[in-house]
Parts: C-alpha cells; sequence; structure tokens
C-alpha cells in the first residue's frame, strides 16, 4: 500500500475500530494490499433453510404456521427475512421455531430442529451482510466496506467476506462441533485462497463482536506455521474476548423485524450455542463467583445453585446444565 492508500485506511480503521494498535500497525507495516478477510457480528450472516419430509408442521410449529410452511419446496431465507416478516407478522413465531437449535445429547452436539436444513448465504462475499434489513447494514461492516473499497479494495479479488451460522459455537476440545468445524474448514480454504490470489501475501482478519470470538477460536487452533504464513494480522473490534453480557440478553436478541412480541424470538435465541460461549471465562475471571439477575441493584443470595458459582468452565461456555 503506498501511504496515500494507507493514511485513510488507518484513519477509517481506528475510527471504526477500538483497537488503533493493532490497526495502526496493519496499515503502516504494509507497502501493498494485503488481502482483508471480515467476520461480521451476530446475526449479520443471512441464513437460508429448506423443510425435508420429517418437517412436522403441526408439532415443531405453532399451529398458526401450519398453512405457511406445509408444502413449502426449495431454499428460503430464513434470516433476515425482515421483508417477510413485516408483510406477515404470523411468520414471525413459525420463523423462530425454524431458527431453533436443539441439544442432541446422543451427538453431544447442536443440530437444527427436525426436519428443518439450513445453509449460510454467500461465503466468500462480504454483500450479504446484513442484507435486508437497511438498518443493520453498518452495524454489520456496511461503511467498513465502503471505505476499503475507496483505498482500493475489490471484493473477490483482495476483499472477502467470512459469514457463519451465528447460532452455533466452538466446543470444547475433544467435543462433537459438526457445523462449526465445517466452518473452520471453509475459513482455511478461504484464507489460502486469499493469499494466494495476492501474491502469496498473508491475510488480515478483521472481526466485529462475536465474529472476533469465532476468528480466535479458528486461528487458536491452526497450526502456528499455516498462522505464519498465511495469517498477517487478527484485528478484534467490539468483542468481549473474556465474557460478555449482550449474549445474554436472550430476550431481546435482535429480532429481525418489530415484531409485535419483544419476546418473540426469546425461545429461540436461548437455544443458540453461541448463548452460551460468551460466559465468563475462568482464564480470564479465575474463580470469582458470577452472579446474574434480572432485577438491577439485587445482592447474590447466601445459598444458591445455578446462578452464582465459579466462572464458566469451557463445558458451560458451550452448553448451560
Ligand atoms: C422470505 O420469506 C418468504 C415467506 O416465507 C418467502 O416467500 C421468500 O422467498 C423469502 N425470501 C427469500 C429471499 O428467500
Ligand atoms: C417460550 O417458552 C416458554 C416455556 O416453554 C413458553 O411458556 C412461552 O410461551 C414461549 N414463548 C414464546 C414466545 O414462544
Amino acid at each position: 500500500m503506498d501511504g496515500q492508500a494507507a493514511k485513510p485506511l488507518l484513519v477509517l480503521l481506528v475510527a471504526w475500530a477500538s483497537w488503533p494498535i493493532f490497526v495502526g500497525s496493519l496499515a503502516l507495516e504494509a507497502d501493498r494490499l494485503h488481502p482483508v478477510i471480515l467476520l461480521p457480528g451476530y446475526g449479520c450472516s443471512q441464513l437460508d433453510a429448506r423443510l425435508t419430509g420429517e418437517f412436522d408442521p403441526a408439532s415443531a410449529a405453532p399451529s398458526s404456521c401450519g398453512g405457511v410452511l406445509e408444502g413449502k419446496k426449495g431454499w428460503f431465507r430464513l434470516w433476515n427475512n425482515r421483508t417477510a416478516l413485516q408483510e406477515d407478522p404470523a411468520l414471525v413465531p413459525c420463523y423462530a421455531e425454524l431458527l431453533r437449535l436443539v441439544y442432541d445429547p446422543a451427538a453431544g452436539d447442536y443440530r437444527n430442529v427436525p426436519g428443518v436444513e439450513t445453509r449460510v448465504v454467500g461465503f466468500g462475499a462480504t454483500r450479504g451482510f446484513g442484507s435486508d434489513d437497511p438498518a443493520s447494514k453498518n452495524g454489520c461492516m456496511g461503511k467498513l466496506v465502503q471505505a476499503l473499497e475507496a483505498v482500493g479494495y475489490r471484493e473477490g479479488e483482495n476483499l472477502f467476506g467470512a459469514p457463519y451460522d451465528f447460532r452455533y459455537a466452538p466446543a470444547p476440545p475433544g467435543q462433537a462441533n459438526k457445523e462449526f468445524s465445517c466452518f473452520l474448514s471453509r475459513l482455511t480454504a478461504l484464507v489460502e485462497h486469499a493469499s494466494e490470489r495476492n501474491g502469496d501475501m498473508p491475510a488480515i482478519l478483521v472481526t466485529h463482536s462475536l465474529g472476533g470470538i469465532n476468528a480466535d477460536a479458528f486461528l487458536r487452533r491452526s497450526p502456528l506455521a499455516w498462522r505464519t504464513r498465511y495469517v498477517k494480522h487478527f484485528v478484534m473490534a467490539s468483542t468481549g474476548a473474556g465474557a460478555g453480557v449482550f449474549l445474554l440478553r436472550f430476550g431481546s436478541t435482535s429480532p429481525p423485524s418489530p415484531p409485535t412480541d419483544p419476546l418473540s424470538f426469546a425461545n429461540t435465541t436461548r437455544s443458540f450455542a453461541s448463548a452460551f460461549s460468551a460466559l465468563p471465562s475462568p482464564k480470564v475471571f479465575g474463580d470469582a463467583r458470577r452472579w446474574w439477575s434480572r432485577e438491577p441493584g439485587t445482592t447474590p443470595p447466601t445459598t444458591s445453585r445455578s446462578t452464582s458459582g465459579p466462572a464458566a468452565s469451557p463445558a458451560t461456555r458451550w452448553r448451560a446444565t
């Protein structure tokens, strides 16, 4: 990157991100444009769904959904289908049900509700981030993409996107983790592709929020030699790497439209593996006791069970018991 291009990129990223030290070295050390791969925040990736013969609208979804979902063929946009939910609020509980995850104790892993298949839309590109919702476009790196393009980045050439199914999370080592493992394989291939397409220069991962937690897991699980060869920098913005509370606000987590009942997605977001991945890490908080309450100002009970205890173990961060 020449000096002129470097400056706006530096300014822009510092303004957008909260980690200027990393970002400064990112822009200033490079004399050419290293490929950039963006991982957006929670809810920014788009998901398609398809119903299989196993799907039973009568038992799986609220009865009002039966008619809507019966005979639905092929892939359709499940998240974020703001248009459909605004046009027909009766779809809200149906989509909330289709988006729910179940924990399968036999497999030791999370999966969709029976009869629902899902896929992430547009892996490799940034265009889909926050689509179908103008209000969320900027929270989903929209302005960052524009600014990167203004300094010479081009989608598919040296600018790439790694959307992911934000319902899933990295599992502790040794635990089945099918969906997230697939994401890690695809991200490995994308980073290698980005580097090879750009004269073998290593790539820069720029992440926001939950994207940072996922990229962190990705890098930790990649061999050091591979990381040294393929990854130049890792920039995290707004990532509570030791813990965060926003994923615990189950009831208010990004409903896709203003639904009449703000809790209409609460049972759904509560079922996500990612809901627990932001519980306090013992690596950061040690064995300090944690206490959560809905009521501001309440003090922890002297005798208690699951609501207080040591910082969450890796198993608890994977699945609350
Ligand atoms: C959004 O949902 C509606 C209603 O289910 C569906 O008809 C439409 O195809 C979906 N949008 C996309 C982009 O798939
Ligand atoms: C969420 O689950 C609870 C317990 O099963 C149920 O009582 C409640 O009606 C559900 N809420 C919605 C919006 O589906």
